[in-house]
């Protein structure tokens, strides 16, 4: 499973990438906001800056809803960097551009999924990624895992090559569970990485070995 980073902040995506472990970077414009970008001269060379960093795949997202719109963005989004894979909304207008996309050569990651029906569609329309929001899931008594292991199923019976992205990540147990359920890759706050690191017998194994260490120095 690829790792990726869900976050628009710059010491973060650096903290990331020093582990190694790093595969990409998915934005979205309220990760942008969040780190006060906004103008689309802003936003272009905060992608740039991205791409410079980290060497994988780095979606960014339109914020056009019409298909011209769409397709426009697109492409000058796709022009920063040729890891750059343009994020597209899951409504109508955006799977005609996603198809646009894949017959002219332009990756794609088809975001706001959240049921397998949309999962089927981005994948005919030849998307890279399908975005599907497991916390938001979650948030709302549904449970978000398993539409991972659905889509997961139906991309396996029907040869389907779509990527499946578990976004909304909100912990480490999510990563595990998208890892369980089939998810291709992974994009996930840092502090949701760093979690995985963690387990009390680890600390306490590690002090009871750096005692009895100094035993012997
Ligand atoms: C990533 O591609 C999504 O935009 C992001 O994971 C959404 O996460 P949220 O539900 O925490 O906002």
């Amino acid at each position: 499973m690829k790792f990726f980073i869900d976050t628009a902040d710059l010491k973060q995506i650096k903290e990331a990438n020093d582990l190694g472990i790093l595969d990409g970077v998915t934005t979205n414009p309220s990760l942008m906001a969040k780190v006060g970008i906004s103008g689309e001269e802003a936003v272009m060379q905060h992608y740039k800056t991205i791409c410079d960093i980290v060497d994988g795949d780095i979606s960014a997202e339109v914020v056009s809803t019409d298909f011209e719109g769409i397709i426009a963005e697109g492409k000058k989004l796709a022009s920063i960097h040729p890891n750059i894979v343009v994020k597209v909304p899951m409504i109508q207008e955006g799977i005609k551009a996603i198809k646009w996309f894949t017959d002219n050569g332009i990756r794609t990651n088809c975001t706001l999924i959240f049921s397998a029906g949309q999962a089927i569609l981005a994948a005919k329309a030849g998307a890279t990624y399908v975005s599907p929001f497991i916390g938001r899931i979650d948030d709302s008594s549904w449970d978000g895992m398993e539409l991972i292991a659905q889509i997961s199923h139906i991309y396996q019976v029907q040869g389907f090559k779509t990527e499946i992205l578990a976004a909304s990540i909100r912990n480490a147990l999510h990563i595990v569970k998208a890892a369980e359920a089939g998810a291709d890759v992974c994009t996930c706050p840092l502090s949701s990485i760093l979690g995985l690191l963690k387990h009390p017998l680890t600390d306490i194994g590690l002090a009871q070995f750096l005692e009895d260490a100094k035993k012997f120095a």
